[in-house]
């Protein structure tokens, strides 16, 4: 089945056998035991320790050329990729050198990929409006949307307003994560500022009148089931709320979200759908068209 991934972290998507490559003097285990956590919070200072080991362009460059060739085996047939520009810049690091080394294997790569480019909330303004110029800088090269990934409840959308209309008037599309783990207010906020396609936004089923905005507005949701499970965002695998997204007529898409991290890979994603929700060969050529259908670019 052709299909698309819309909603993979590139910092997110590194194996512990890369990671221990890259540092060697990290154990297999030790890496493991961080991949595992209780809450929201506790993936996120997991994520922030896997970027502290991404230190030069050629560890940017091996993760990229692993993670395109992984999702080629997945059967994937394009991707949008979010780099976390602001993490970058939050550390310091040299973005124009190392978005180069990332588009130069992306340019390689056997599948075309895009880029957008995620700002922190937890980080503040200035640090989105830093991963807005340099999204705007590198349209050329592959960046084709802006987001905000991080603590939802680190800061409101709105806060954000302005970054979000000078990328948008900049023609880059915007797709914020939103209704993670804040509930379906935080879902219209980003809507209010313009988003295209709502990363997560599982708790917009807390809000009937919003349900009805995304299906009649064709605003799809990129869903991460496992994610979702594996940050304790649902209860549990059984309380995730995709089948009645999906039965409300809401777009989803399926997607992995940091799959390493989440111990979970693309077509396992859809295997959960169709295990644990129900989704029929009919609903996941449906849910893989969705994918294909709302891209940010001709795929
Ligand atoms: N960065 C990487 N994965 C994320 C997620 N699921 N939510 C927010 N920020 C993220
Ligand atoms: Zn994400």
């Amino acid at each position: 089945m052709q299909k698309a991934e819309l909603h993979v972290h590139l910092e997110g998507s590194v194996t512990p056998q890369t990671l221990r490559e890259i540092e060697p003097s990290l154990s297999l285990d030790e890496i493991r035991a961080r991949y595992q956590y209780t809450d929201f919070a506790g993936f996120l200072q997991a994520y922030k320790w896997v970027n502290l080991h991404l230190k030069t362009p050629a560890h940017f460059a091996l993760i990229t050329r692993r993670l395109i060739d992984h999702l080629a085996g997945q059967g994937v047939t394009y991707a949008e990729i979010n780099v976390s520009v602001g993490v970058m810049l939050w550390r310091g690091l040299p973005v124009e050198e190392v978005f180069t080394a990332i588009a130069a294997e992306a340019s390689a790569g056997p599948i075309p990929v895009r880029f957008i480019f995620d700002a922190v909330r937890q980080f503040g303004l200035d640090n989105a409006w830093g991963t807005a110029r340099h999204a705007v800088l590198h349209k050329d090269r592959g960046v084709v949307g802006f987001g905000i990934g991080g603590d939802e409840a680190g800061g409101p959308a709105q806060l954000f307003r302005e970054v979000f209309d000078y990328a948008a008037k900049s023609g880059l599309h915007l797709a914020p994560h939103a209704g993670e783990t804040v509930g379906p207010e935080s879902v219209w906020a980003a809507l209010e500022c313009g988003a295209e396609r709502i990363g997560h936004g599982i708790r917009s089923i807390e809000d009937p009148v919003l349900v009805q905005y995304l299906r009649d507005r064709r605003i799809p949701l990129e869903v991460c089931i496992s994610s979702n499970v594996c940050t304790s965002a649902i209860a549990s695998l059984k309380d995730h709320p995709v089948r009645r997204l999906y039965d409300a007529g809401v777009a989803i898409t399926l997607n992995t979200d940091d799959p390493p991290m989440f111990h979970t890979t693309l077509i396992r994603e859809y295997e959960l759908a169709r295990d644990a929700f129900g989704f029929g060969d009919e609903d996941l050529r449906e849910v893989a068209g969705n994918s294909l259908a709302y891209t940010f670019s001709a795929a």
